[in-house]
């Protein structure tokens, strides 16, 4: 699968997003070793630190699904502007995707990829310092 099919399915994850309070819609899908797509968008709460990101919601589907070695992910934001994945979201791509690449996209069609390492270098894990 080339990189805009990726993207594209992050981006039609991001349409099933429930983001009544920030009105930002994020998609975001890995893709597994043996090339199978798993997605996950934003689910907000009234209780605002209550949310999930859609990184996390797609990584909690994909190992849900028995899957647990990643190659790459798409992100999607409905904002004009690239958005990275939050701090606490890199942490757990970290744990269970640390050697995947992330492409980001957005509304203006923009792209960038990133390592999770460059995203998080020196990161805290099981294994000590990496
Ligand atoms: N959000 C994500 O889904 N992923 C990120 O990496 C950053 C932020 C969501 C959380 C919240 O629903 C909205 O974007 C605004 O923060």
């Amino acid at each position: 699968m080339d990189v805009s099919a990726l993207l594209e399915a992050a981006r039609r994850a991001s349409t099933r997003a429930y983001a009544p309070y920030s009105k930002l819609r994020v998609g975001c899908v890995i893709e597994s070793a043996d090339g199978e797509l798993f997605a996950g968008c934003n689910v907000e709460n009234a209780s605002y630190g209550l949310t999930i990101c859609a990184e996390r919601a797609a990584i909690c589907a994909a190992v849900a699904a028995g899957a647990r070695s990643f190659r790459r992910i798409g992100l999607y934001s409905s904002a004009k502007r690239l958005i990275t994945p939050c701090g606490a979201c890199r942490q757990v791509l970290a744990e269970l995707a640390p050697k995947a690449q992330i492409w980001m996209t957005c509304a203006n069609g923009e792209k960038r990829r990133r390592s999770v390492s460059q995203l998080l270098p020196d990161q805290f894990s099981k294994d000590g310092w990496k």
